[in-house]
């Protein structure tokens, strides 16, 4: 079918390195000839008509993505309370619950004249392009996330610029932590894989990582505290992925609300708590939470994302759907969105980032 007129989705958490990709996507569609509109946050901009008194959905011209390939954030806004099929609609009791509103999607985007929507999100935002693919919409993925927990993908847009900052941040607290002799825990992001715990702690010289992948015995990182007190080394610098967990416990869980994944965090202080006690050293935990979405996209991850939005049109152009965008280097590829989503990417403990960190002697709390 022609493509006259396409729609571009943000989705889920924000990560640096999607409004490269709304550029990339929009210039390329306008060099097509199609029309191009954004639809804010998420589907909302779709579902929820008046509250958006301007319109739900913001055309996009050459001029309205100027100068943002370099932006942290999204102009279309996001949000990952959005799951057209969980929707969290208030009831008369003034409680929320979950409302499927998939078929209004449907509507909306006929409404509109959209022929295809190119939806930029990590996994839940990919089970619902799949979902909406499979009630005879036309839709392409870009996965995105800073977790890059994403599978099909060898790596999503995002990830490098969380990386490079928590490593920043690492270097910078060697200093405090050696002049208070200190052991210093600092909470990552990452939600259920470690990723940026082990790629921020191997770059950022730390002593022991947490990650979800393997639950930790604290033992393990006290012996290598005091290893390193034995070499006159008396601070030490612990990164814990906010997923990890002490072997025979569970993850650290803030809240769970309705239509939201559950929020992990909080690791850190009980971490830093537990080897307080068992060190008997001062500690201190520091989070660094959303500082890791925030900010300019490295410029690995604003070409990922401009070669990702490229390829997505493309991908439409040559009559694809159901599928997402995947980097296989040296070049971009589609992998079906049910292959996508079929499993999270965990970090693979036969690895060798993994025996590298086994190799400098860094715990891993196992
Ligand atoms: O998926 C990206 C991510 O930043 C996770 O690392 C984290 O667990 C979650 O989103 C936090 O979500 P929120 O923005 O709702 O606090």
């Amino acid at each position: 079918m022609k493509i006259n007129k396409i729609g571009i989705t943000t989705g889920g958490g924000d990560a640096p390195g999607l409004n490269a990709v709304i550029r990339a996507a929009v210039l390329s569609s306008l060099g097509r000839g199609w029309e191009c509109v954004g639809i804010r946050d998420g589907y909302n901009g779709l579902l929820e008509r008046g509250r958006y008194p301007e319109s739900g959905l913001i055309r996009l011209e050459r001029e309205s993505v100027r100068g943002i390939t370099h932006l942290g954030g999204t102009i279309l806004g996001t949000t990952n309370r959005g799951n057209p099929f969980h929707y969290p609609t208030l009831n008369s009791s003034g409680t929320y619950s979950e409302v499927d509103r998939s078929d209004d999607v449907v509507a909306a985007a006929k409404d509109h004249r959209l022929d295809a929507i190119i939806s930029v999100g990590g996994d839940g935002s990919m089970a619902i392009a799949h979902a909406l693919c499979r009630k005879g919409m036309r839709l392409v993925g870009v996965p995105k996330t800073i977790d890059n927990d994403l599978d099909g993908t060898v790596v999503t847009f995002g990830f490098d610029t969380a990386v490079a900052f928590a490593t920043s941040c690492l270097d910078r607290l060697h200093s405090t932590a050696e002049a208070h002799r200190r052991i210093m825990v600092v909470e990552v992001m990452g939600r259920y894989a470690g990723w940026i715990a082990l790629h921020a702690g191997l770059s950022g010289t730390a002593d022991a990582i947490l990650i979800p992948e393997i639950p930790y015995n604290l033992d393990s990182v006290i012996r290598k505290i005091k290893e390193r007190e034995g070499q006159g080394r008396t601070f030490s610098i612990v990164v814990v992925a906010e997923g990890a967990y002490p072997a025979g416990g569970e993850h650290v869980v803030q809240n769970k609300e309705v239509g939201r994944a559950e929020r992990l965090g909080g690791i850190g202080d009980q971490v830093a708590a537990d080897l307080q006690e068992l060190s008997g050293q001062d500690t201190r935990a520091v989070v660094l939470g959303h500082l890791l979405r925030g900010g300019s996209p490295s410029t690995s991850d604003r070409l990922i994302a401009l070669r990702f939005g490229a390829a997505a049109v493309r991908a439409l152009d040559e009559g694809l759907s159901d599928c997402m965008v995947a980097l296989d280097p040296p070049t971009v590829r589609y992998v079906p969105l049910t292959e996508a989503t079929q499993r999270m990417k965990q970090v693979p403990l036969d690895g060798d980032t993994i025996q590298t960190a086994r190799d400098l002697g860094i715990s891993l709390g196992d």
